[in-house]
């Protein structure tokens, strides 16, 4: 009997992935040296690559494989990554994708200016593309992340914070791109309004989801497991998910430690154990469990106007699996 090694879409897209990799690196332009080698740092320890992906899949799901798509998802992926310098900045990380971030070792300035070099570059790349409707969305989708990341910094440390808010903060900082990635993959395709309504609507579930999975991490992984420091987001005193729940459940001496730990930011060694004791005694991680897989499903049903074909099962693959990351 063998053993067959199960297909994903990394592996169907691989040698498009690939021609993405080699545009990113050819507008790493090294007319500033430092400049290009803070983009390099973090290129090169190489992300998950899902948001080109899913412009690649939608597009290829109406059969287009043209450069077009290429140029989109590379655009799609300097965005991603410019975010990723600007909010490891504003979170004060230390690591992502398995290595230090550029802030810890170039600076904030120097982090902040190459995100916004990075991010020029995805602009040149959606130019390229003729498509005013892909620039249009993805330009949308940078204003939204920027006032989902203000949006997070005006409600952090407030654990009496409303559900809806958070969903405004992970809507605009996350799921809005997740839409765009899929939206302008179907445009550039030439894909019909209601295509282009339902990959927007895939994607931006996704996104509602991912975001979710990556609050929870914060409180369940053990470090060293996502690439990232586990325990920030409650260090920040980020009003997460899993706070914004465990803060309704709990008694006077609960809302007494939250108040302390995540509005006042008094905080001793043991509070961390603490607070996962809470969410354990309320079942607040499987409570966001649920809602992220209410928002896969609808997803998945977005993708009911497209043709039945390869590209569609496997865009069905990975939204279900998105629920089980560890990365
Ligand atoms: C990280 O995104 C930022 C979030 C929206 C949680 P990814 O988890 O896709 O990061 P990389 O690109 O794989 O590193
Ligand atoms: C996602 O928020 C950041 C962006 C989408 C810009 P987080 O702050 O939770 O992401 P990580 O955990 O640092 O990757
Ligand atoms: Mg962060
Ligand atoms: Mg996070």
């Amino acid at each position: 009997m063998s053993i067959e090694k199960k297909i994903s879409l990394l592996d169907v897209f691989e040698e498009s992935l690939k021609k993405v990799d080699n545009e990113i690196f050819k507008r790493l332009d090294a007319t500033i040296p430092l400049l290009a080698e803070i983009g390099t740092h973090l290129i090169k320890a190489k992300g998950k690559r899902i948001r080109p992906i899913l412009t690649l899949a939608m597009a290829g799901q109406l059969n287009d494989f043209s450069r077009n798509p290429i140029l989109l998802a590379t655009a799609v992926e300097f965005i991603h990554t410019a975010t990723l310098l600007h909010d490891d900045v504003v979170d004060e990380s230390d690591f992502r994708r398995g290595v230090k971030t550029a802030n810890r070792i170039w600076g904030n300035e120097a982090s902040v200016l190459a995100g916004d070099f990075l991010f020029a570059q995805s602009f040149d790349l959606m130019v390229e593309t003729n498509s005013l409707d892909a620039l249009s969305s993805l330009s949308k989708a940078s204003c939204k992340i920027t006032q989902g990341e203000f949006k997070q910094m005006q409600i952090s440390n407030n654990p009496n914070t409303k559900i809806d808010d958070y969903f405004e903060v992970i809507g605009g900082k996350t799921a809005q791109l997740f839409g765009s990635a899929c939206e302008s993959g179907i445009i550039v395709a030439n894909g019909n309004e209601e295509q282009i309504n339902a990959a927007h609507s895939y994607g931006f579930n996704i996104g509602l989801a991912f975001q979710i999975i990556d609050d929870v991490i914060d409180y369940t992984l053990e470090k060293n497991v996502s690439g990232k420091n586990i325990g920030d987001d409650f260090k920040l005193g980020k009003t997460t998910l899993p706070i914004i729940l465990a803060w309704e459940k709990s008694d006077k001496n609960e809302k007494d430690f939250w108040i302390r730990t995540i509005k006042l930011l008094e905080q001793n060694e043991k509070d961390f154990e603490y607070a996962k004791n809470i969410m354990k005694k309320y079942k607040i991680i499987e409570e966001c469990k649920k809602l992220a897989s209410d928002f896969i499903n609808i997803s998945i049903s977005s993708l009911n106007v497209f043709p039945e074909n390869k590209y569609k099962i496997h865009l069905k693959e990975l939204a279900n699996e998105s629920l089980m990351r560890t990365k």
